[in-house]
């Protein structure tokens, strides 16, 4: 049983809570969040029940779940949650594009890949300042270079900014220049992140590790959520198979299995699950018409020149093909592109 306190709660009312589940013979165990204070209970749960917890004061829900995954469920969460991003929706209703480079590389590049996607329809700009590189000798990001440049290009375009933290350490630095901070699949099992990004106060995009089940990755999205962020979008970026005709093998079905599993949305990301530009098309088309939240797509004024992936970037040409389907799609099943 998972006790959600309400934002603002006190101390005390969160002490009142444990003291009650004590004298009942149970333990409690607290996460204080930025924004919430999460209060897991173990013992008697047919016990824990006839104490009238949800009326105690600062106690917002009280949660009995069968599933592993609590606070992630759509157990006892049935209606689909809304993230918002620098006030952009991500969630049902809407279908929502999220598009840039997938490193900054200059100044110049970040802008005009925002502009590019901006152009194609994107309301939120991706960009990785610290990328994850399978070589030590590859590009490794700008770093907090690279985080000034996407706070710039920020304020030139007004998209909110979502971008991939790869430390725990780096989550306070991150937090201050992203909207969104990312964490990618090579990282879905670092709980240590996991719990750094669930301190950090701002909403989280957690990509599906390349050989995770989807349990596993609902189990690391409820590392987040027990540290008191549910803001939090799941990302379905390609899984690894024996084919390997394609990057990796996006998973479509992961989309509505998911989505029937937790109330948090899911979104697809096209570019890193086929690797290639001539793969992007199709497979939005198809987390499109899956029911996809959203797509994470990467964008390069010259791909040829890029520092990392330019070959499943999309470059100008592609973008009025894009920038039509994502605004023809959503209305086919009831959303608006966000
Ligand atoms: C991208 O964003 C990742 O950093 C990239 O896909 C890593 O792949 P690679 O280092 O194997 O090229
Ligand atoms: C990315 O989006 O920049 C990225 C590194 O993706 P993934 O973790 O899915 O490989």
């Amino acid at each position: 049983m998972v006790i959600v306190m309400a934002p603002g709660a006190s101390d005390e009312e969160t002490d009142a809570v444990v003291s009650i589940v004590a004298k009942a013979g149970g333990s409690a165990f607290i996460s204080r969040g930025v924004s919430r204070t999460i209060v897991g209970l173990v013992g008697d749960i047919d016990r824990f029940q006839t104490l009238g917890l949800d009326g105690k004061p600062g106690v917002a829900e009280v949660l009995r779940v069968s599933v592993p995954y609590k606070l992630v469920s759509r157990e006892n969460h049935p209606t689909r949650s809304v993230i918002r991003v620098g006030g952009v929706p991500i969630g049902p209703g809407t279908m929502t594009l999220i598009a840039g480079p997938c490193a900054v590389e200059t100044p110049q590049q970040t802008l005009a890949a925002a502009r590019m996607a901006q152009r194609a329809g994107a309301a939120l700009l991706r960009g990785g300042a610290y990328k994850p590189r399978t070589s030590p000798y590859a590009f490794q990001g700008l770093g907090e270079d690279g985080l000034r440049i996407l706070a710039d290009v920020r304020e030139a375009v007004g998209m909110p900014v979502v971008t991939e933290v790869v430390d725990a350490h780096d989550v306070p630095l991150v937090s201050r220049y992203a909207d969104m901070l990312q964490v990618g699949t090579r990282n879905m099992q670092n709980f240590a992140l996991l719990q750094a990004v669930g301190g950090c106060g701002k909403p989280v995009l957690l990509k599906r590790g390349l050989n995770a089940t989807i349990e596993e990755w609902l189990m690391a999205a409820e590392y987040v959520a027990q540290r008191g962020n549910l803001d939090i979008v799941l990302c379905e970026r390609g899984i690894r198979t024996f084919d390997t005709t394609t990057r990796n093998t996006l998973d479509i079905s992961a989309v509505p299995v998911a989505q029937g599993l937790t109330h948090l949305p899911v979104i697809i990301d096209p570019s890193h699950s086929g690797g290639r530009r001539e793969l992007v098309l199709p497979l939005s088309r198809a987390a499109m018409a899956v029911g996809a939240d959203g797509l994470i797509i990467d964008v390069h004024p010259a791909p040829e020149e890029a520092l990392c992936d330019g070959p499943q970037a999309l470059v100008a040409d592609d973008l009025a093909e894009l920038a039509h389907a994502v605004r023809a799609f959503p209305p086919m099943i009831g959303r608006q592109l966000a």
